[in-house]
């Protein structure tokens, strides 16, 4: 990547790649405490093991975000207080709403990720390689959750369309404000 400004608002590529690590914490953060939320509801259900197995994959993404939080010295955001409290009310809700609506936040969240992870991974040039590496490979287990949201009903959610559309939407907001503040 060339240091030029390459989006409009003239980020250097440095800046980019800071936006890029600070909200990608941020964003596994939410999701770490999303499939908190759904555990402290659902963790003696029948979708607990599945749950947790999700819950460690997004673990391991958060403590490499935060590795290259320190190591790349970028600001954390600021927000990490409201992400704790709405990732966790999100998925402690939606698992009160049953299983079904739990794995339908589960689909839209992973999707907004998806897109989110695949948006950076064309932004990013080979001199951001390992990055950018990294960034797929966790794409690879979002995609993964959302497979697993979708093989257990997550469609016969009552409302399935509305919900997805209000969390895809919330995670957009999340994500734009991550990237700043
Ligand atoms: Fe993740
Ligand atoms: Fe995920």
């Amino acid at each position: 990547m060339s240091d030029k400004p390459t989006l409009p608002g003239d980020l250097t590529a440095s800046e980019v790649v800071e936006r890029i690590i600070r909200v990608d914490h941020a964003g596994e953060f939410g999701a770490s405490r999303i499939y908190a939320g759904q555990l402290a509801v659902l963790g003696h259900g029948e979708k607990a093991e599945l749950i947790r197995h999700m819950k460690a994959q997004e673990d391991v993404h958060l403590q490499t975000f935060a590795g290259l939080i320190g190591q790349r010295r970028v600001r954390p955001t600021a927000l990490l207080p409201l992400w704790n409290i709405a990732g966790f009310t999100l998925g402690a809700v939606t698992a009160a709403l049953g299983t079904r609506a739990a794995m339908a936040c589960t689909v839209a969240v992973e999707e907004a990720i998806d897109e989110h992870y695949q948006a950076q991974a064309e932004t990013l040039g080979d001199d951001e390689r390992p990055l950018r590496d990294t960034i797929e490979r966790f794409r690879a287990d979002e995609l993964e959750h959302r497979d697993i949201g979708l093989e257990n009903e997550a469609e016969l959610t009552l409302g399935y369309r509305l919900m997805s559309r209000v969390i895809k939407a919330g995670c957009k907001v999340a994500i734009a404000i991550s990237e700043r503040v």
